[in-house]
């Protein structure tokens, strides 16, 4: 195995990624930051410098499991202090499956400020993949603001709420078009290279494989490639049981691969097309485009980006959900019996006038100490030591109405697990706290894959529901969307030792609290690196 060492300045600068000229997080001058491409079982090595200034920093490799290292895992807060402005700080870390993931940052709502990017993890040397392709290309889609994200930050976090809105662009690998139209000039420049659109040169007659990754940090899409029908081989670094689509849902979190021919038509251009779903789209349709060899690179479509889908059609999200199967060659079978149900309410509330997302009536708070710190050093006064709760009152809760009692409780309480107990997850959604509204959620699991044991529209019901688990082909994830109105079904096996946050990926639902955190076997961990401390109760353990 090889080990991949870099080195990454992290720094503001002026960027244009949708022609509109921001303050954006550049990882070495750039947005989205470097691809990272490894082998299987090979180390990474990131020395991380903290030049923003004014600003803590910490990086989450997203779909890494981090076995062994559970302290580089990047969740300040939860699994280290932040690094500090001017610190360097040194993740090293195994990837351990092939498959595509990603990397952002972890700390307030920096991902939105355009910290983020790819992981390539290859199968060995000589293993072949299961499927055939002749190109490896790779797509990182995310949604864009022109607003700082302090002023988003603030806005969540008044009394006066103050929602961040719609996306003003879809980017595609890093690049969007805003019409300039109705902005001051010098601010907006709609030639400004730095927004031309991504271009994917294609030759007729191969095949490409095409990674996509979704960062976005509100907005679920649907991506397109227009006339080509699309084939769904890998989900969060699985193998999926093959099944075509003209067009693919996507949640924050996720990733996939799909195969395409270029088998259409060579004499003209054809757009990639990426648009909103699951929220009412106030954003234009996010483009980029596929070449076909030799036509100019740049030329554009003849005809008009495709639209996708109906935005709320939620049983055309559901099927795509369902169809998600494991290969039947490459099925981990799950556990057929649990040790434990945590069955989590989502829903919003308000917290002492404040709005808030909450499970079960609990809103997620980070504590100052990091828990991993706190559990392992003994420093228990460092978070509320009561179990939250592992359900809700189910049986007279009405998902579909405006909750009664909107208050709840903030609370650094966590979920203690069972080292190498099975765990079931199930997420109910419910209205939120406005009539005949339900949203999607993109649910991700630090540290772990989970099965995905199944979905349903309506009520969970613990009598009913477990009996129609698939626990045949379930597909493992990191990501999974929770439905307006439904619940998904998750099992685990809590067998990686550590602190492992669990929270809704849609940035501003986690700062609003959308999230728990379990904890395993952190008896069974060595001493933990000193790097990783310095704030809250750690100070004192921090020696140099
Ligand atoms: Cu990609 Cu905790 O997130
Ligand atoms: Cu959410």
């Amino acid at each position: 195995a090889n080990t991949h060492h870099q080195k990454w300045e992290v720094a503001y600068e002026f960027r244009s990624p949708d022609c509109f000229q921001k303050l954006a997080i550049t990882i070495n001058g750039r947005t989205p930051g470097p691809t990272i491409v490894a082998g299987q079982g090979d180390t990474i090595v990131i020395d991380v410098k903290n030049r923003l200034l004014t600003e803590n920093l910490a990086i989450h490799w997203h779909g890494i499991r981090q076995i062994g290292t559970p302290w580089y895992d990047g969740t300040e807060g939860v699994t280290q202090c932040p690094i500090v402005p001017g610190e360097t700080f040194t993740y090293r870390f195994v990837v351990d499956r092939p498959g595509t993931y990603m990397y952002h940052a972890h700390y307030g709502m920096q991902r939105s400020a355009g910290l983020y990017g790819l992981i390539q993890v290859l199968p060995p040397a000589g293993m072949a993949e299961l499927f055939t392709y002749d190109y490896d290309r790779s797509i990182i889609l995310n949604d864009w603001w022109h607003k700082s994200t302090y002023e988003q930050a603030v806005g969540l976090s008044s009394k006066d709420f103050t929602f961040v809105g719609e996306p003003q662009s879809l980017l595609i690998n890093g690049r969007g078009k805003f019409n300039c139209s109705n902005v001051r000039s010098g601010v907006c420049n709609e030639t400004n290279p730095e927004c031309l659109p991504y271009v994917l040169t294609v030759v007729s007659g191969k095949t490409y494989r095409l990674r996509i990754a979704s960062i976005t940090s509100l907005s679920a899409l649907n991506f397109e490639i227009e006339g080509h029908n699309l084939t769904v081989v890998e989900a969060d670094g699985y193998h999926v049981k093959p099944f075509v689509v003209k067009n693919l849902n996507i949640y924050s979190g996720e990733t996939y691969s799909v195969l395409f021919k270029a088998d259409q038509d060579p004499s003209h251009n054809y757009w990639f097309a990426v648009n909103v779903v699951s929220r009412k789209p106030n954003t234009p349709t996010g483009t980029a485009i596929l070449n076909y060899y030799p036509n100019p690179p740049r030329r554009l479509p003849p005809t008009m980006p495709p639209y996708g889908p109906l935005w709320n059609d939620t049983m055309y999200q559901l099927n795509q959900s369902n169809a998600i199967r494991s290969h039947p060659d490459y099925i981990h079978p799950p556990p057929l019996t649990s040790d434990r149900m945590i069955l989590l309410l989502n829903t919003q509330n308000f917290v002492d006038g404040y709005l808030k997302w909450a499970l079960n009536n609990v809103t997620f708070t980070l504590p100052h100490t990091p828990y991993l710190i706190a559990l392992k050093e003994k420093l228990f006064h460092g978070f509320d030591q009561r179990p939250p709760p592992e359900t809700y009152d189910y049986k007279n809760y009405d998902i579909y109405a405006i909750q009664k009692n909107q208050n709840a409780t903030a609370s650094t309480s966590i979920y203690r697990l069972g080292f190498n107990s099975t765990v079931d997850v199930i997420l109910q959604n419910a209205n939120t706290k406005n009539p005949n509204n339900s949203e999607t959620h993109p649910w991700h699991l630090h540290g772990h894959d989970f099965w995905v044991l199944g979905y349903g529209i309506g009520k969970f019901d613990p009598e009913i529901d477990p009996k129609r688990y698939n626990l045949v082909d379930p597909i493992k994830k990191n990501t999974v969307a929770l439905h307006p109105y439904g619940w998904t079904a998750l099992r685990f096996q809590a067998d990686n030792p550590g602190v492992w946050a669990f929270h809704c990926h849609i940035e501003s639902h986690f700062a609003m609290g959308m999230g728990v955190v379990f904890e395993e076997g952190v008896d069974k961990l060595g001493k933990l690196p000193t790097d990783i401390m310095g704030c809250g109760d750690s100070k004192y353990l921090k020696r140099p």
